[in-house]
This record gives structure tokens, C-alpha cells and sequence, in this order.
């Protein structure tokens, strides 16, 4: 019997409630597999860094390498600790360190959700490169606080980084429905993207399969939402990345409803599953987060880790419940997180 080692950090605000709901439907659907799971949860938030004054003990990595996955929830309450601080000390930290350099983010409307779009057919995945580009962290401020103060942060692009997503993308590309768009602003940002735009042609050469088109971001925005059953795969930047799986977490009903996998392909490093949302403040500890993106990151886990059958169960049953219409799970809904995970606990039961 597999037997999976799994660190949880459910983190801050509703990262706590939405992990606690993913784990308690990801042992039931465990125990139905008959896959043995085991979890140890690290209390490591805003909260640790205030008793500590750090976001995670100084072993922290060494001490996550020992499991086969990580599930996070959710980091950050700028009131406690300012988010630039939270963040590069725990999830940039962990992406860098891991070198988690495929950030996978499914924007899929599932059965019975009600998205904001006319169109009925969503099924777009985000592919985000998580380890470089626009967060690099290069960069340096100057003169503070004078008039001549000067903030600098610079882009770094890599052959190795940027044919590595690239990769993944038309892989991932030739096992959908082999359409890829590559993104960029090559029209304005004429040295790092015009980069990218060319390894894109190279590689397109030993994926003849791929269909491959390249966007300039502002335009694939706006084909997102004019147009979205018209993409597949999409592989962009760091921050274009980001941005566009927010649009793609509105188009499929809300943040709530939006997965993501911090992937190191090589497989050298524990991977890292969350949800795109993060720890919403204001509505924590009000039985009101949506638990189905942290739930189906917990599949996306499973996934990973070569658990098909038990990843299928959770996913299955996340869609089944939706579409007996509890896919709804907005803070202004009636149905809280207690109420969406129990519908998904019945239908794994079932
Ligand atoms: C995300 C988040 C993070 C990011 C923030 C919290 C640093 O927005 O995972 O999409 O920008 O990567
Ligand atoms: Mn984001």
C-alpha cells in the first residue's frame, strides 16, 4: 500500500479552514483508494513570525525535503506582518528553493457552476513559469525618502529557464488538445521577450504536433474573456502568469474555484499544491471560503504523486457536488465551507 508523506502549512486566514476541509476529504477519499496518507502540519505563518521573528525556523526547507508534497494554504495578513516580508519568507521560498519552476493553474468551469461569461465551455490551463522572470528579486532601491530616490527591479530571463517552461508547456500541450499560446510583450520589451518569442519558434520545430501561437499578454486578456474555448495550454512569464490565472480563476466562477501546482518536474524536490486565492482576511474564521480550490489542489497532489485513482475520486466528487449546485461558494453565498466540504464528503461516500 502507497504510504504518502504529506506537510501541510495551512498558513494564514482562510488557508487554515480551506486546508483542514481538503485534508479531512482527502483521507476519505484515502481510505475508499485504500491509499495510507499521513500528515504533519507546521504552524508556519504570520502568526509563527511574530512569536519568532521569522516565517519559518531556519531548517525549514531541510526539514520540508522529507516529504513527498507539500499542501499550502494560504500566506499573508499585511495587519501583522507586511506582505512583501510574509511572502519572500515562506511561499517565494520555498518555489525558489525547490526550484518548483512549473506553476500548473487549471481554469476549468465545472458542471453546475455559474461563471461570469456567456461562454459554456472553459478549459484553459495556465501554465506559469514560478522561478524567475519578473520576480526574480533583482533589483535594489536607492536615495530613499529623497527626490531622487530610484527603485529598480529587473526581469531576469535564462536560456535554461526559459526553454525549461517552455518544454513543459508543449509537453503538457501534446497530452490536451495540442494548442499552445506563449506570452509575451515582445512588441515593447524588445530583449527578454523577443527571447522568449525565439525559443518558442526553436522548440516548436521537435513538437510539429503543437499547434503554437504567440500572444502579446494585453490581447490574450482580452481573448480569455472574449473568447476563451478557443485556448489550451497557456505558457507565460512569472508575473504575466499571475495575472492571467486571475483571470482565468473569474472566468471559472471565482478565486474559490481555482487550483495550482508548484511542480519540480525533475522530481528532485517536494512539490507544492495550493490554491491561486489568498488568505482573505476579512472573511476568515466566518465559514464563508470556498474549500473546492484547496480540495482540488489536494487532487492535483495525488496526481503528482502517481495516486490517478484517488486524485480522480476527490476530483469526481468535487464536480458531482457542483453539479447538484453547491458550486457557489462566493462569501456572499449561503453555502460556507463546512457546507461545500460535507456535499463533497456525501458524494465520495457514495
Ligand atoms: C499567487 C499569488 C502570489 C504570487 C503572491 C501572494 C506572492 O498571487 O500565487 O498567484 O504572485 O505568486
Ligand atoms: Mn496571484
Amino acid at each position: 500500500m502507497a504510504d504518502l508523506k504529506i506537510a501541510i502549512i495551512p498558513g494564514d486566514g482562510i488557508g487554515v479552514e480551506v486546508t483542514a476541509a481538503a485534508w479531512e476529504i482527502s483521507l476519505a477519499a484515502a481510505a475508499a483508494c485504500g491509499v495510507k496518507l499521513s500528515a504533519t502540519t507546521f504552524p508556519w505563518s504570520c502568526d509563527h513570525y511574530i512569536e519568532t521573528g521569522s516565517m519559518m525556523p531556519a531548517d525549514g526547507i531541510e526539514t520540508l525535503r522529507r516529504y513527498d508534497a507539500i499542501l499550502l494554504g494560504a500566506i499573508g495578513w499585511p495587519a501583522k506582518v507586511s506582505d512583501d516580508v510574509s511572502l519572500h519568507g515562506l511561499l517565494l521560498r520555498i518555489r525558489k528553493e525547490f526550484d518548483l519552476y512549473a506553476n500548473v493553474r487549471p481554469h476549468k468551469l465545472l458542471p453546475g457552476v455559474q461563471g461570469p461569461l456567456r461562454a459554456g465551455n472553459i478549459d484553459v490551463l495556465c501554465i506559469r513559469e514560478n522561478t524567475e522572470g519578473e520576480y526574480s528579486g533583482a533589483g535594489g532601491r536607492v536615495h530613499r525618502g529623497t527626490a531622487e530616490e530610484v527603485a529598480v527591479e529587473t526581469s531576469v530571463f535564462t536560456r535554461n529557464g526559459v526553454e525549461r517552461i517552455l518544454r513543459y508547456g508543449f509537453e503538457t500541450a501534446r497530452k490536451r488538445r495540442k494548442l499552445l499560446a506563449s506570452v509575451t510583450k515582445s512588441n515593447a520589451q524588445r530583449h527578454s521577450m523577443v527571447f522568449w518569442d525565439d525559443v518558442t519558434r526553436e522548440l516548436s520545430t521537435e513538437y510539429p504536433d503543437v499547434e503554437v501561437r504567440s500572444y502579446h499578454v494585453d490581447a490574450i486578456a482580452a481573448r480569455m474573456i472574449m473568447f476563451p474555448e478557443t485556448l489550451d495550454v497557456i505558457v507565460a512569464s512569472n508575473l504575466f502568469g499571475d495575472i492571467l490565472s486571475d483571470i482565468g480563476a473569474a472566468i471559472q466562477g471565482g478565486l474559490g474555484f481555482a487550483a495550482s501546482a508548484n511542480i519540480d518536474p525533475t522530481g528532485r524536490s517536494p512539490s507544492m499544491f495550493e490554491p491561486v486565492h489568498g488568505s482573505a482576511p476579512d472573511i476568515a474564521d466566518k465559514d464563508a471560503a470556498n474549500p473546492i480550490a484547496a480540495t482540488w489542489s489536494a487532487a492535483m497532489m495525488f496526481e503528482h504523486l502517481g495516486q490517478t485513482e484517488l486524485a480522480t475520486t476527490i476530483f469526481e466528487a468535487i464536480g458531482r457536488a457542483c453539479s447538484r449546485g453547491i458550486g457557489v461558494g462566493s462569501p456572499d453565498s449561503r453555502y460556507g465551507t463546512r457546507h461545500i466540504t460535507s456535499e463533497i464528503l456525501f458524494e465520495i461516500a457514495r
